[in-house]
């Protein structure tokens, strides 16, 4: 079903984001049937080109990015006529008058896709406003990083709500966009079989795990001014905590669901020095392709930034106090995986003798790669060797249980649709980005406090030793990343 007719611009429409997800991204929903034929998408950037060239580029973008054998060409062609561009400088005057008479006159839904520094959102916001495009149907779409700490998210935030209300503003997290991520509130608010149990009486602790391969490639500059904290816990494994440990909204609507979210936060301890550890890849020595270390790759041989974090938090509320939750994400890790395991507490007592064994239930969210949910049973081993448990996974891998053509939507394009719907579920908050912050800044200025220096790990291990000790000491595991 087609959305309603939208004319969507995307400011660093030549960017890297833009050509890899973004653009092909639109370019699916377009063969889905989903882009009505009066919808145009209008790059606007710096670089001085035309349509035509425009075009030329989306069309490499889609080859290259787009996960398509062969894109169908009468169908890109048909695409590509909906794409125009405005070579526009953000800063100054030029290509604004062009940009306001190709948006004039129209009754579509107006959407700015900001995929630029945000260092460059306030001058756009304002332009937009000045060149009367900014009115109150208009909608912006921002990019993280939203801010580096409190204050500069604060101040972004007082900068948009100068041109535009919250209902206005789009603050992606692609995180949210997974399909799994939104399964897990299927999962939690559509069955009477775990909510009951979602709580410090019956889990013992709760994983999430977001571990990468890949290591800083060629974004060292930003990243080494990041690191993993900012990068990746401020913001993707905060979000899935919350949708993890929220409370049930009362409605699946988007302001329910983030003030559940935002009172998560809020209600997190602060993290102490011991419960969070810092690593920064070291090579890999049999790494035949040799891949840089990390201060090879960024080009500074004495870099503090963390590729890696584990942490141990708490979330004080009636729910869950008591129960840990353990964070970790890393570059440059053994595999390409990204999971939630929530681990329930073993049965009060056994009625089995003692080397029956012991289990519990575990139950493991996975967003990437093979998505889907499995929770460990506890049976008793098949054969006549008497009462032995052992566990088998209930196994509910989307790919198998929906079949392989379960479409399968990448979650850019799926939260560039939810803009144009105007449905902000899936979009963070203003309140709820600072919230995070103000969890994050007492962290990041204890280490600058205290001149902490990272410690290495392997290229291809799963972090520090560190991270290993800090769950032996709580007589826990790490889930293997797999
Ligand atoms: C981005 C981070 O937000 O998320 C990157 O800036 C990271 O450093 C990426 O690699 C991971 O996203 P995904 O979808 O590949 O897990």
């Amino acid at each position: 079903i087609p959305v309603d007719p939208f004319d969507l611009v995307i400011f660093g429409g030549t960017g890297d984001l833009a050509r890899r997800k973004i653009l092909p991204g639109l370019f699916r929903r377009f063969i889905a049937g989903q882009m009505p034929a009066n919808a145009r998408i209008i790059g606007a950037a710096r670089s001085d080109m035309d349509s035509a060239g425009f075009r030329a580029m989306v069309a490499e973008a889609i080859a290259e990015f787009g996960g398509m054998e062969s894109p169908p060409q009468a169908k890109l062609d048909a695409f590509l006529k909906q794409i125009h561009y405005v070579a526009i400088d953000a800063r100054g005057e030029a290509g604004w008058a062009e940009l306001q008479e190709l948006m004039k006159g129209t009754d579509k839904i107006e959407a700015y896709y900001f995929s630029v520094a945000p260092a460059l959102f306030g001058d756009l916001a304002e332009r937009l406003q000045q060149w009367g495009m900014a009115d109150k149907q208009a909608r912006i779409v921002v990019e993280k990083p939203f801010g580096r700490d409190l204050e500069t998210a604060q101040a972004l935030n007082a900068t948009l709500a100068t041109y535009f209300d919250e209902r206005q503003i789009y603050r992606i997290d692609h995180y949210l966009g997974k399909e799994t991520v939104q399964n897990l509130m299927a999962v939690r608010f559509g069955n009477m079989l775990f909510e009951p149990l979602w709580n410090a009486q019956y889990v013992d602790h709760i994983q999430i795990t977001v571990a990468e391969t890949v290591g800083v490639g060629g974004r060292g500059e930003y990243y080494d001014k990041s690191g993993a904290m900012r990068d990746m816990v401020q913001n993707h494994l905060m979000q899935l905590l919350c949708l993890i440990a929220m409370e049930p909204p009362a409605r699946f609507d988007p302001n329910a669901v983030r003030d559940e979210k935002l009172k998560v936060i809020r209600a997190l301890d602060p993290v102490l020095p011991h419960h969070i550890i810092r690593g920064q890849y070291d090579a890999d020595h049999d790494d035949a392709e040799g891949h840089p270390n990390y201060r090879d790759a960024v080009g500074d041989p004495r870099s503090k930034t963390e590729s890696f974090i584990a942490l141990k938090t708490q979330i004080s509320n009636w729910r869950w106090s008591g129960t840990p939750f353990y964070l970790r994400t890393g570059k440059r890790m053994s595999a390409r995986s990204s999971e939630i395991t929530v681990v329930f507490k073993e049965t009060p007592h056994s009625i089995f003798a003692e080397d029956a064994g012991q289990h519990r239930n575990v139950l493991s969210i996975r967003l990437q790669p093979n998505e889907g949910i499995t929770l460990g049973v506890t049976i008793k081993e098949p054969g006549p060797g008497g009462m032995r448990l052992i566990d088998v996974p209930l196994d509910m891998t989307f790919s198998e249980a929906l079949g392989e053509d379960a479409e399968q939507v990448d979650a850019y394009e799926r939260l560039i649709m939810d803009v144009i719907r105007g449905n902000q579920t899936l979009f963070m908050r203003g309140d709820e980005v600072e919230a995070a912050w103000a969890w994050t800044d007492p962290i990041i200025q204890g280490w600058e406090a205290r001149g902490d220096v990272p410690k290495f790990y392997d290229s291809g291990s799963d972090g520090t030793t560190e991270a290993f000790e800090m769950m032996r000491r709580d007589g826990r595991e790490w889930r293997k990343v797999a």
